[in-house]
């Protein structure tokens, strides 16, 4: 199965993604006999198991069908049942970035909360690293672990019910590096400097406020770590458009010759041959200031599915554009949302370096 390593064969225990469609998963674990009902129709896990993950099965439905996944990290992210807030994959990769980590990392994490961020560190350090991770509330830690163990990743996390903050880590080893994504992370830093490996031991605490960070920041510094810093990662999606643009004539009137008349001349050519291609019901819809909308259908079962028009596409020109006669063509770009997925946390990290005999404080 795949939390840390490709198999090709769907096999009985593994917990598979189901793709229903555009925003639209489930996990599923697989067991002879059982059947589960989705949007898209009913599933019989006997029909499953064997195939390939990435094919696409039919459900018990008239036309209805889904996708099975590979379980990975990042899906496993977009698919657990929430029983704490969680970490999504733009934080999560920037730790793993900064913390260094790595196949044979030794990693402590605080708290466990829904296993978002554990099962993303455990694919990191496998085959022969490990993940010790804390959690205070103790049937979080009973279901992470049966996470784990279901997903075939127990040998590589170990999960311990306990109060860091209070009695802090009671482990008798020097770490790679440790996350916190805890209320009061400070009160959790100097458990966490007595557990770091001293030459070059990393840390990151995750908090949603910026007094969190003020507070651990200090305290950081105080401990005698270096580096301390603090990071916002936010996600900027774009879009795939098609927006037909006027030709620059790069200062010369429309018709003179310049510069750019070859590159006029291919551009007309092209448009001219485009213009001659069945651009048909696809065809994009143009706005007055030029752009065009890439279209998206709805699949017979009423999945989203957005295509890129492959054929070509006509520039259509608005009124004025037209009485001055400019060349005009499509172009493709890449347009930012105009709203972005919002702030989540700050991610403050600091390194451990001491030399021998030094406290650091
Ligand atoms: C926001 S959740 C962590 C979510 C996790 N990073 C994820 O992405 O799934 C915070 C967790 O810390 C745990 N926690 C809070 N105080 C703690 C403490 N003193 N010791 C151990 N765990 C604690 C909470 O029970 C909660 O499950």
């Amino acid at each position: 199965m795949g939390f840390v390593g490709y198999t090709d064969v769907i096999a009985e225990g593994d917990t598979a993604i189901v793709y229903l469609g555009y925003n639209a998963m489930m996990h599923l674990k697989l067991c002879h006999g059982a059947l589960t009902q989705t949007k898209r129709g009913g599933l019989r896990h006997s029909d499953i198991i064997g195939k390939k993950y990435g094919c696409r099965i039919s459900t018990l439905s008239d036309k209805g069908y889904v996708y099975l996944l590979q379980p990975t990290p990042e899906l496993w992210t977009l698919n657990l049942r929430h029983r704490t807030q969680i970490l999504y994959f733009a934080d999560i990769s920037f730790i793993t970035l900064q913390l260094e980590l790595k196949p044979g990392s030794v990693v402590v994490e605080s708290g466990t909360g829904s296993g978002s961020v554990s099962h993303a560190f455990a694919r990191t350090i496998a085959p022969d690293g490990h993940l010790h991770t804390f959690e205070f509330h103790e049937q979080r830690a009973e279901k992470a672990r049966e996470d784990f163990k279901d997903h075939g990743i127990s040998h590589l996390v170990t999960v311990t019910h306990r109060d860091v903050l209070e009695n802090g880590f009671g482990i008798d080893l020097s770490v790679d590096a440790v996350f916190l994504d805890l209320p009061c992370p400070w009160r959790a830093l100097p458990h966490a400097r007595k557990i770091l490996k001293t030459s070059g031991g990393k840390i990151c605490s995750f908090s949603p406020c910026i007094e969190q960070v003020q507070r651990t920041s200090e305290d950081l510094r105080s401990l005698g770590f270096t580096d301390v810093s603090t990071f916002e990662c936010l996600q900027r999606n774009y879009e795939n458009r098609t927006v037909v643009l006027p030709y620059p004539t790069l200062g010369k009137k429309p018709g003179a010759e310049s510069t750019s008349q070859l590159a006029q001349d291919a551009v007309a050519k092209d448009a001219g041959s485009l213009n001659d291609t069945k651009s048909g019901d696809r065809q994009g819809a143009s706005t007055d200031c030029g752009e065009t909308q890439e279209k998206s259908e709805t699949d017979p079962d009423g999945a989203d599915v957005s295509f890129e028009a492959s054929e070509a596409k006509k520039p259509r020109l608005c009124e004025s554009e037209k009485k001055e006669n400019k060349l005009h063509y499509p172009i493709k770009c890449a347009v930012p949302w105009k709203e972005m997925p919002g702030h989540t946390g700050y991610l403050t990290f600091g390194t451990l370096y001491l030399l021998p005999n030094e406290s650091g404080v």
